[in-house]
């Protein structure tokens, strides 16, 4: 019945997710027994397969922390200068708490006059520098600053003096939300060894985080601290970049190329190796097994594969080259296994269906754009779409002109052109709320996926694949019109 993939996949076509479908197995297994534990590279492990793209509409240091506190990983994009870039891994491993915050600093001899008049600013954080790099010396909330008479006095004279208000960087969750209700606090300062500013956090802030699925320990490297990823070019500059990262803490490299069999790439992959020989590095992005060869023979700890099936993408379209995702996933897993290297599934997943394909099919993780884009931790503001009546956030592929306008041009002209021509487009996608909900939501929907084959991890879907056990079929356009929601007036499609 049905096809092995081995089969499948050796007839001259490039199948996209959509274009392919499971025959179910055999259940012998609940959902939550379902282990999705895996590896971004050699050596950084995950307990979820789920990455963050490096996207200038999808991963800073918001999203990054959320990624690392649910498991998986974000990898911090390079369409900034090296110094903002190394901040945002900085940010990322001060704290230990998924939570937004925007403290407002003022220093001891400055007069704050309108900032709780004109904002909705719950307090103000008094430090020597008047910026969070340095010790709390006090705080004024808005309703002692609103029973003043004197508003131009100094803040030094009329702040809080309480070092009770402080938490170390590695408080968790519940140990913050305990202290704020024991104390009867707002808020709590947290801050580095040392004393240092790292944040405020909010007690209506942790409600919210609370009131999602509850987190597990996250991905914590042997620092103590959350992991974190960050992507690079292959310029002679990006080695002094490099450089910053790794002084930031960085724990894992991505070469982001758009065309990753290059020259730059493995000369890049080599230096990286034989300077910081215990920093994984990830290359690509390839779609074709010659190509994941000579990157892994230079040295790569993980492949990321996708060309021009991410949701933003022109590539193929203007250039002409690519491949289907689903077939580029299972080529390039099936040579990457041979060497133990793990392979990242890049763009083009809408659905959780499409991961359990991408994982199934050789991935051991997926990273996502757009599906991420739009949510509470991507960066950006939300704007209000009349026609749609929803809220919406910016999304914009990395080769688009606006992007590489930033200075994003590298990963998709290489060295030498001069005439920008766009890979991609700006758009807006709906707010989808916290991450913190949308993906352990959407874990649980990839579980049944899992548990529907009779595979109980990633490593046992790969071999019921392999073994030839799993089967496939392609599905013709009206089957997949029938897979979808079909002859309805209308339907509302919410998921949970
Ligand atoms: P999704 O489908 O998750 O795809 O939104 C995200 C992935 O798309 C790639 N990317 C681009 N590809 N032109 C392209 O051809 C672009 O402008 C562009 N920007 C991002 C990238 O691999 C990302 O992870």
């Amino acid at each position: 019945d049905g096809f092995p993939a081995e089969k499948l996949f050796n007839q001259g076509y490039s199948y996209t997710y959509d274009d392919v479908i499971f025959l179910p197995h055999y259940i012998d297994f609940p959902t939550d027994a379902v282990n999705l534990s895996t590896k971004l590279s050699r050596n950084v492990p995950l307990s979820i397969p789920w990455v963050s793209s490096p996207m200038d509409t999808v991963t800073e240091s918001y999203m990054a922390s959320a990624m690392a506190a649910l498991g998986g990983i974000g990898i911090i994009h390079s369409n900034v200068t090296p110094s903002e870039q190394a901040d945002m891994i900085r940010s990322v491993k001060s704290r230990r708490v998924p939570i937004l915050s925007s403290p407002v600093f003022k220093a001891p001899d400055s007069r704050i006059v309108d900032e709780f008049d004109s904002n909705d600013v719950p307090f103000v954080l008094v430090t020597q520098s008047g910026t969070q790099k340095t010790k709390l010396l006090g705080y004024i909330a808005r309703s002692d600053w609103l029973g003043l008479k004197d508003k131009e006095i100094k803040l030094e004279e009329i702040m809080r003096t309480d070092a009770n208000v402080c938490v170390p960087w590695d408080y968790d969750l519940g140990q913050i939300d305990d202290k704020l209700k024991k104390e009867g606090r707002d808020f709590v300062v947290v801050e580095k060894e040392g004393g240092e500013v790292v944040d405020a956090l909010t007690k209506e802030e942790v409600d919210r985080v609370k009131g999602y699925p509850k987190l597990g320990k996250g991905t914590v490297g042997s620092d103590g601290r959350w992991m974190v990823g960050a992507a690079i070019g292959t310029r002679e500059s990006d080695k002094e970049r490099l450089e910053q990262l790794v002084k930031a803490g960085v724990d894992v490299i991505v070469l982001d190329s758009s065309q990753g069999n290059s020259v730059y790439q493995i000369e890049m992959i080599k230096y990286v190796k034989r300077t910081y020989p215990e920093l994984d590095v990830i290359g690509g992005n390839v779609v074709t097994m010659s190509q994941a060869q000579n990157l892994i023979k230079a040295g790569v700890d993980g492949l990321r594969v996708g060309m021009g099936s991410g949701s933003i993408c022109t590539t193929q379209e203007v250039c002409a080259v690519g491949r289907g995702q689903a077939t580029a996933v299972y080529k390039v897993s099936s040579m990457a296994a041979q060497s133990g290297i793990p392979v990242i599934a890049d763009g083009g997943i809408s659905f959780s269906g499409h991961i359990v394909k991408a994982l199934v099919l050789g991935a051991s993780t997926v990273m996502m754009g757009s599906f991420l884009a739009g949510s509470t931790e991507a960066p950006g503001a939300y704007d209000y779409d009349e026609k749609k009546k929803c809220r919406v956030k910016k999304y914009r592929g990395m080769g688009s002109l606006e992007a590489m306008a930033k200075g994003s041009d590298q990963r998709y002209l290489g060295d030498t052109a001069k005439l920008k021509i766009a890979q991609g487009v700006v758009g807006a996608v709906a707010d989808k709320g916290s991450v913190l909900k949308l993906v352990p939501y959407t874990m649980q929907a990839v579980k049944q996926g899992f548990q529907d084959l009779g595979a109980s991890s990633l490593q046992s879907a790969h071999d019921l694949l392999r073994s030839k056990t799993l089967r496939l079929e392609v599905r013709t356009s009206a089957a997949q019109v029938e897979g979808g929601v079909h002859g309805l007036t209308s339907h509302e499609k919410k998921a949970f």
